[in-house]
Parts: structure tokens; C-alpha cells; sequence
């Protein structure tokens, strides 16, 4: 249990469950990822965010202040410690974990059996494996945040593609699958250490990767990523044990 300096320290003795809360995503540079970069530092969280291309990570890390850029590729295993160790430094430890960074797969998309393995074994590298080993170089930043009683939440971003057989997500979807499921376990396996595994789909958003997996699709009909990134932050506050905290400042 924290006692209530460490707390106050890091709500500035207020009761906002993200004040001074350490949140890294994975994907922050485009999309939803951008807009929950920006989500959680607006209600006052401090935020690192991982992405590949180097000079996009340098540009939003300018232009958001307080967002500390990562340059890494979730998929690969050499970038996976060295992500983790920039991420736990800026931020002094971690707090919440959003594994939002994806990969489609194959495109244009293709159905399974024109899908080929190299498109099949990206997608999982990105969507599973990647998050995984994320999740497991950060476990003991979570756990010892868990432990104060600050509160640990793994948020993985999921999709419909994971519960619905659509023709030509193949790949994409049996890997959001396996995200999700691998949450369920994993928030099985870590309840009584009180990490909390949250597994959200966002519903279909105006960004870059909808517009190249359906190019002809409308954007107005589309919902825009800030307001999937508001309700996934309201998610991740409702997972936080605020009430258990508020007690500890009594
Ligand atoms: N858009 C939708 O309609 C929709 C619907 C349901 C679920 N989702 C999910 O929502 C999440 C965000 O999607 P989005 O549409 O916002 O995507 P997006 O606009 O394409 O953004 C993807 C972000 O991830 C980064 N990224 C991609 N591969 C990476 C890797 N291997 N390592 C590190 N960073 C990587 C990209 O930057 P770099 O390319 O520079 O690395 C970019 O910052 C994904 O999990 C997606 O599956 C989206």
C-alpha cells in the first residue's frame, strides 16, 4: 500500500487518477495512438510513446511537451529491452502499459490462403509476440507500481476483426485473437497481484491504417481517434484503484 506522500507526490494531493500517472504507448506517433498520447497528457499524466520512424517520433515529442519519443519497432526482439529500459527511465517506472502498435498483415488485405506466411508472421510479430515481450520486460515496473498500491493497467488495443471471421482480415484478426486472449490470461494470471489486463476495441476510426486497409470507406463515417482515445481513457481510470488510494490519504 502506498503511504499518502508517495501519493500525494504523484496526484499533487488531488484526487485525478492520472496526475504524475507514468503511461507509455507503443504506436504514438499516428492515429489513436497520437490522440491517447495526447489524451493522457492533457489529464495530467507524464507519457513516453514508441514508434519506428525516427524523425515522426522527434516531430510529435516536439510538438506535444512533456511526450518523451522512443525510436523502436515493437516486432523486433534486439529493440525490445532497450525500448523498455528508455521507457522505465524517462518515466522514472510505469504505471500503465497501451499496446496499441499494429500491423494488417498482407496488403492490399488477401484472404488466408493468398496471404503469404512473411505477411502472416509480421502481423503476429507486431500484434502479438511484440506486446508480449513488452508486457514481460515491463512486469516488474508494473508490479512495483501494483504493489504501492498506485495501480498497474496493461491496456491491449483489440478490434471486432478478433471475434469476427472477415473475410480478407486473416491475418490481422486471428492475431488480434490471440491478443486478446493472451489479455484474458494474463488478467487471470496477475489478478491477485492487482495488475489489471484491459483488451478494448475502439471501433472503426478515421486514421491511416483504416484509410489502407479500406481506401474507399467514408471518413465522416468513421469515429475520430480522440474520441476512442477519450473513452479508452476513461477505461484505464475506471481500472485504477482511486478509491483504494483516496482511502490511503485519509
Ligand atoms: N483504425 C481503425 O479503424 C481500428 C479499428 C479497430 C482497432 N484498431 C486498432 O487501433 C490501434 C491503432 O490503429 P491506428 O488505426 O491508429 O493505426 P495507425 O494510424 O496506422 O498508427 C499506427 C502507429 O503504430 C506505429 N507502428 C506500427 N508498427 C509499429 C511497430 N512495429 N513498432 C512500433 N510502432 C509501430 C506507427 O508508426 P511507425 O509506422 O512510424 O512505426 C504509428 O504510430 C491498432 O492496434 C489497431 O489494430 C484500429
Amino acid at each position: 500500500m502506498s503511504n499518502s506522500s508517495d501519493f500525494s507526490s504523484r496526484t499533487g494531493g488531488g484526487t485525478n487518477p492520472f496526475g504524475g500517472l507514468r503511461v507509455a504507448v507503443t504506436g504514438g506517433t499516428s492515429g489513436l495512438g497520437l490522440a491517447l498520447v495526447r489524451e493522457f497528457l492533457s489529464r495530467g499524466a507524464r507519457v513516453a510513446f514508441v514508434a519506428r520512424t525516427r524523425e515522426r517520433v522527434e516531430r510529435v515529442a516536439r510538438e506535444n511537451a512533456g511526450a518523451h519519443g522512443i525510436a523502436g519497432d515493437v516486432s523486433s526482439k534486439e529493440d525490445i529491452y532497450p525500448v523498455a529500459l528508455q521507457i522505465t527511465g524517462e518515466l522514472g517506472g510505469l504505471d500503465v502499459l497501451v499496446n496499441n502498435a499494429s500491423d494488417l498483415g498482407p496488403l492490399p488485405l488477401a484472404m488466408l490462403s493468398d496471404t503469404e506466411c512473411e505477411d502472416l508472421e509480421r502481423a503476429f510479430a507486431t500484434n502479438v509476440i511484440g506486446p508480449f515481450r513488452l508486457t514481460k520486460a515491463l512486469m516488474g515496473a508494473l508490479a512495483a507500481s501494483a504493489r504501492e498500491g498506485l495501480g498497474a493497467v496493461v491496456l491491449n488495443i483489440s478490434s471486432d476483426a478478433a471475434v469476427n471471421a472477415y473475410p480478407g482480415w486473416g491475418a490481422y484478426g486471428a492475431s488480434k485473437a490471440a491478443l486478446q486472449h493472451l489479455s484474458r490470461i494474463w488478467g487471470e494470471e496477475h489478478a491477485a497481484d492487482h495488475i489489471r489486463f484491459l483488451s478494448l476495441d475502439p471501433g472503426d476510426m478515421d486514421t491511416p491504417m483504416h484509410a489502407a486497409a479500406l481506401p474507399d470507406a467514408d471518413p465522416l463515417t468513421l469515429k475520430r481517434p480522440e474520441e476512442a482515445a477519450r473513452e479508452l481513457a476513461d477505461a484505464v481510470a475506471a481500472a485504477l484503484p482511486v478509491r483504494e488510494l483516496e482511502g490511503a490519504l485519509s
